[in-house]
């Protein structure tokens, strides 16, 4: 984790968006700083974390933005989509709800963002296993006809979050 000596090769800035309390903040605490927390704030306007990683043997400093689920919290949205290359769909998967939502944050993007963008559909919070309310099979179908990638994470127990970065990079890459 952290730093490189490594001089950067590339900067991608990756954009993570999805409802309110999904775990946004926390997936990026956890990548950027292999930190995590259970009463953590709702994110006010927009904050972004850095973290440099070898792909392919080339230095890639990832510029990840975080902002508001909420809507009367976010940022000018064209300006957080400005440059994004990569971005990172967020649903809780034990909030039905959040899933339901993914499509106009699709939306959203799609009107924004650059058409080449990579994007990732994440399900988080596989650690609340007991309070699953959306199938795993329902997100891949979603995502496999929407052309996203897709993976389940848990930002708490730290399971494929890594995981989840290193594809959008690689795919960017
Ligand atoms: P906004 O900033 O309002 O858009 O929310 P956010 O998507 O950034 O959510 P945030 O990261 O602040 O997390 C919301 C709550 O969910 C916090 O209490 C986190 O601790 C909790 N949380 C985040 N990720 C996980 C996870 O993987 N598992 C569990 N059990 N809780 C999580
Ligand atoms: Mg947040």
């Amino acid at each position: 984790y952290g730093s490189s000596s490594h001089k950067t090769d590339y900067v991608f800035k990756v954009v993570l968006i999805g409802d309110s309390a999904v775990g946004k903040s926390q997936i990026l605490s956890r990548f950027s700083r292999n930190e995590f927390s259970l009463d953590s704030k709702a994110t006010i306007g927009v904050e972004f974390q850095t973290r440099t990683m070898l792909i392919q043997n080339k230095s890639v400093k990832a510029q990840i933005w975080d902002t508001a689920g909420q809507e009367r919290y976010r940022a000018v949205t064209s300006a957080y989509y400005r440059g994004a290359v990569g971005a990172m769909l967020v649903y809780d998967i034990t909030k039905r709800q959040t899933f339901d939502h993914i499509p106009r944050w699709l939306e959203e993007l799609r009107a924004h963002a650059d058409k080449n963008i990579v994007i990732i559909l994440i399900g988080n919070k596989t650690d609340l296993e007991d309070q699953r309310a959306v199938w795993t099979e329902d997100a891949k179908e979603f995502a496999e006809k929407e052309g996203l990638f897709f993976l389940e994470t848990s930002a708490l127990e730290a399971t494929y979050v890594e995981e989840a970065f290193v594809t959008v990079l690689t795919e960017i890459f």
